[in-house]
C-alpha cells in the first residue's frame, strides 16, 4: 500500500514535469502542502527555468523524494533542466542543498516569465524567490479586469500584482509595502516589462502610516490587499485585517471592486466574508477565484482564498 501510493506520487510529479518542460514559464508543479498526497504534505515542487526548485517545510524521511529527484535528472537534457535545488524551510537560514548541477543559478537574479510578464527571481538568497507562484491566477484575474481602472495594491511584495495591473491597462496603479528591496524589485519588473513608469507608484512604508498619503491618491476602482498571515509587529490576520478596510474604505470609488487574499490555513472564507458585512455592509461578494489546479487541497476552506467583493451603490 504504502509503496503503490509512493509510486503514485512519483508517476504523478513526474508527468507533470513530462507535460510541462521544456517551458520558460515558472509554476508550481506539485503540492504537497495541500495534504492530497500522503507522505508528500512537506514538499512543494515548483520550476522556475532551467531550475527545479523543492521546498521541504518539516523534517521529513527524504529517501523518495530523493528517489523522485534521481528519476528527473535523468531526464534533465530533455525537459531543460540544469539544476534542481532543495530548500528546507525547517532549518535556520533556509538552506539550499545542490541537488544536481551546479550553484551558479542559486544567489543570482534571473528572470522568469509567467502568462507572458517577465520577473526578476533569486533563489536562495532570501526564503521567498520574488514571485509566489501559487498567486498565477491572481494576477490573471487583475490583469484581465484593470483596464482603466485606478488600483490600489497593498502589501505588494514584488509588485506582481500591481505589474499585471498595470498590463492590463490600468489608468494609475499605487504599489506599498514596508520592504525596500520588495519596492525596488518591483521597481525592476515594471522596468522589464516596458509598461512605462508614469501611472504607476510606489510607496516603501507600513501600509498603516502611510494611511493618509495612500487615501489621498484615490479614489480607487480596486483595492487589493494580500497580506501575509502574521508577521511580527507588522501584520497580523486576525487582530489587523478589520483594521484595514475601516482604514482604506473612505478612498473607495462607487462601485470599486476589492480582491482579499487570504493565505491562512486555520481561517477559512467566513472571516473574510463577516469582515465585509461589519466593515463594509454594501460590497456583496461577487467570487472566490478558482485556484490553479495543482494547489488542489483536501480542504478547500484551508488553501488560498481569494474573494472579490463589489460596491454596490443604492442609486
Ligand atoms: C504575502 S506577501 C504579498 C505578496 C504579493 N501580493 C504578491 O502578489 O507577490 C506580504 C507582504 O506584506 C508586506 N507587509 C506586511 N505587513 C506590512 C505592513 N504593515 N505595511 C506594509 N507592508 C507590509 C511584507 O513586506 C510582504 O512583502
Amino acid at each position: 500500500m504504502a509503496l503503490s501510493l509512493l509510486n503514485m506520487t512519483n508517476n504523478l510529479v513526474l508527468n507533470q514535469l513530462a507535460q510541462y518542460l521544456p517551458s520558460s514559464e515558472a509554476k508550481r508543479i506539485f503540492h504537497g502542502r495541500g495534504g492530497l498526497f500522503e507522505g508528500w504534505e512537506q514538499v512543494n515542487i515548483e520550476v522556475y527555468p532551467p531550475v527545479v526548485w523543492v521546498i521541504i517545510y518539516q523534517k521529513i524521511d527524504e529517501s523518495k523524494l530523493y528517489d523522485l529527484l534521481e528519476q528527473v535528472s535523468e531526464q534533465a537534457d530533455q525537459w531543460g533542466i540544469e539544476n534542481i535545488y532543495l530548500q528546507r524551510r525547517f532549518m535556520s537560514g533556509n538552506p539550499v542543498e545542490v541537488f544536481f548541477g551546479d550553484e551558479s543559478m542559486l544567489e543570482v537574479d534571473f528572470q522568469v516569465v509567467e502568462q507572458g510578464l517577465k520577473y526578476w527571481v533569486n533563489l536562495g538568497k532570501n526564503q521567498n524567490s520574488g514571485l509566489f507562484l501559487d498567486m498565477c491566477e491572481g494576477r490573471r484575474w487583475v490583469r484581465e479586469i484593470s483596464g482603466n481602472k485606478s488600483v490600489l495594491n497593498l502589501f505588494s511584495y514584488t509588485c506582481s500584482l500591481g505589474i499585471n495591473a498595470a498590463a492590463g491597462g490600468a489608468q494609475s496603479v499605487v504599489n506599498v509595502d514596508m520592504a525596500k528591496a520588495a519596492i525596488k524589485r518591483g521597481q525592476q519588473n515594471l522596468s522589464i516589462n516596458e509598461l512605462g513608469s508614469s501611472r504607476v507608484s510606489f510607496i516603501a512604508q507600513d501600509i498603516f502610516k502611510m494611511v493618509k498619503k495612500i487615501n489621498q491618491k484615490g479614489p480607487y476602482d480596486l483595492l487589493i490587499a494580500d497580506p501575509p498571515s502574521f508577521q511580527s509587529k507588522a501584520f497580523d490576520v486576525r487582530r489587523d485585517y478589520m483594521k484595514l478596510l475601516e482604514k482604506f474604505k473612505g478612498a473607495l470609488a462607487k462601485n470599486a471592486l476589492l480582491m482579499l487574499c487570504l493565505n491562512s490555513p486555520a481561517l477559512g472564507e467566513a472571516f473574510l466574508k463577516e469582515l465585509v458585512a461589519e466593515v463594509l455592509p454594501e460590497a456583496k461578494l461577487v467570487e472566490r477565484l478558482s485556484n490553479p489546479e495543482v494547489l488542489a487541497d483536501s480542504s478547500e476552506d484551508a488553501s488560498l482564498k481569494v474573494l472579490i467583493f463589489k460596491m454596490e451603490s443604492n442609486e
